[in-house]
């Protein structure tokens, strides 16, 4: 049995649906998290989907998933731009990591053209929407099938 792939959400991601839809769209993160479980199936991986609006929280759940999960995708929300804390905790696993967010930050505010966690990602997803986390699925089932492929 495959570990889980870990989908992580930094703040406000809680919001979806309520907040500025004109950028995040309208779907809740329910309807995001139904819609992975749904996907990961076909591939026979399972899925841990977390959130939160903590800091320390979320580097608890990358701690965890260093050893309980086979992939991490993680939209940090507002901590894409700030958080050395969890630039280093990604720095500690040694598995795929696939940044996601819905929006294109590069193109907004420039506060958001930087990111401590893109240089800790083996690669980022971003702005198509709710759409942006199956394709980070995609993204992660592809490269753990590559990593397995060259292990054989
Ligand atoms: C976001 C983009 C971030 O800049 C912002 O702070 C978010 C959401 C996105 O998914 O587009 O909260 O990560």
């Amino acid at each position: 049995m495959n570990k889980p792939i870990y989908i992580l959400n930094g703040p406000n991601l809680n919001l979806l649906g309520q907040r500025e839809p004109e950028i995040y769209g309208y779907k809740t993160l329910g309807d995001i998290e139904n819609s992975c479980r749904d996907n990961v199936k076909k591939f026979g991986y399972d899925i841990v989907f977390k959130q939160s609006n903590i800091e320390g929280e979320i580097v608890d759940y990358i701690q965890e998933a260093r050893t309980a999960g086979c992939a991490i995708l993680i939209n940090p929300a507002a901590y894409t731009h700030t958080s050395v804390a969890i630039y280093d905790a990604l720095k500690a696993v040694d598995l795929p990591i696939i940044e996601i967010h819905l929006s294109q930050p590069a193109t907004r505010e420039s506060f958001r053209a930087q990111s401590y966690v893109a240089q800790a990602a083996t690669g980022t997803i971003s702005g198509f929407g709710a759409d942006s986390y199956n394709l980070g699925l995609q993204a992660a089932v592809n490269l753990l099938s590559n990593t397995s492929k060259a292990k054989r």
